[in-house]
């Protein structure tokens, strides 16, 4: 059952990546018209659009732009093909976690390959396709939500961490979108969503779009999720994921891991929700997941304000890995899967 939320993250609109500037949100809501593999690197890197299922768009919408930039000047084709490569890196290079981004930006690179035809053509069909994976995105998060729904406690207060919402997607979001679904189904389940240090995804993104839905939600910071669980005040864990390995570790937002534990600890399902495309076979465990290492303003600062001594020694890794013996099952577009993962996920790309 479809929830419909109002969001639609990023878009193409006339020849430019139009989406939500998700940095200044809560206090402002503009979007902003990413016209240049250049400006799209940045629009990822500072995080403008954010969320895996998201950057693979906006990935896939910056080979278009380079498509379109290139063809102004060349018309050779293989020319042209080596130029968009070296383009297409340059975007892969915006952030290293998240497998989306590497998957959309791969499947625009084949398409380009494999198209007959000029220059023109080439970019056409680039285009098509970006406005194809954009629409693809909500259908899957939709199949997800249905999915999802169904093992969602009547009654339940659902925990969630940063934000894995219509804002980290096309729209309807992986988390979010079974919390919408179960939502639709049984209007009497809650939502605690985790702050999120330091970017603070949940109080400042999560909440912001679960209220405007009429989900009934309470922001909690990220230390006190035992407590709630220990109160018996959480039923439920569902989080996005940014890439998840071929045995089920997954990576997400710092501080995962540290809610899976609890989770277990507790006898509380704990649920990942993503799509396919966030799995990535090619990698065993998530030891071989590479973990973003953020700036250190991140943690030193809030809103712009020193919180700390000035001399302190800082680290911020971005996302950290959840080892799949911690969870439940992965929602994804093609049914949950369950323990064992390795079978289950080569089961559901055998399918694919
Ligand atoms: O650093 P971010 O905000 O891009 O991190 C996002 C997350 O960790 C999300 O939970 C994840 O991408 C899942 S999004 C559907």
């Amino acid at each position: 059952m479809a929830f419909e939320s109002k969001i639609k993250t990023i878009e193409w609109v006339d020849n430019v990546s139009r989406m939500i500037d998700q940095t200044i949100l809560p206090y402002e809501f503009k979007t902003v018209d990413i016209k240049t593999t250049k400006e799209m690197y940045y629009a990822i890197k500072d995080m403008i659009v954010r969320g895996a299922p998201a950057i693979g768009i906006a990935g896939a919408h910056g080979v278009s732009l380079s498509a379109i930039e290139l063809s102004k000047t060349i018309n050779d084709k293989n020319e042209f093909l080596t130029e968009l490569q070296k383009q297409a890196d340059y975007l892969k290079s915006s952030r290293p976690t998240a497998v989306n981004l590497m998957w959309a930006v791969d499947k625009q690179m084949q398409l380009a390959k494999n198209t007959q035809g000029d220059v023109k053509e080439i970019t056409k069909a680039l285009i098509e396709n970006g406005i194809k994976l954009e629409n693809e995105d909500i259908e899957i998060n939709k199949k997800m939500g249905d999915y999802g729904a169904e093992v969602v406690p009547k009654g339940a207060t659902i925990l969630t961490h940063c934000n894995a919402g219509a804002l980290a997607t096309v729209g309807y979001g992986t988390a979010l979108g079974v919390i919408r679904s179960a939502y639709a189904k049984d209007p009497t389940i809650k939502v605690f969503a985790d702050e999120t240090r330091p970017r603070q995804q949940g109080a400042r993104l999560t909440t912001w779009e679960l209220t405007q839905d009429g989900i009934p939600t309470t922001l909690i910071t990220d230390g006190m999720c035992s407590y709630f669980m220990s109160k018996g005040m959480i039923q439920m864990v569902v989080v996005g994921a940014d890439r998840i390995a071929a045995n089920g570790d997954t990576a997400n937002k710092i501080g995962t891991y540290t809610v899976a534990i609890a989770a277990k600890y507790h006898n509380i399902p704990f649920y990942i929700a993503a799509p396919l495309s966030t799995i990535d076979t090619s990698i065993k465990s998530g030891k071989e997941i590479p973990i973003e290492e953020r700036s250190h303003e991140e943690v030193t600062h809030i809103n712009g304000d020193w919180i700390c001594a000035k001399d302190v020694n800082i680290i911020n890794p971005g996302f950290d890995v959840t080892p799949h013996e911690l969870i439940t099952g992965i929602i994804t577009e093609k049914g949950i899967l369950k323990p064992d993962f390795e079978t289950s996920i080569r089961k559901a790309f055998l399918n694919n």
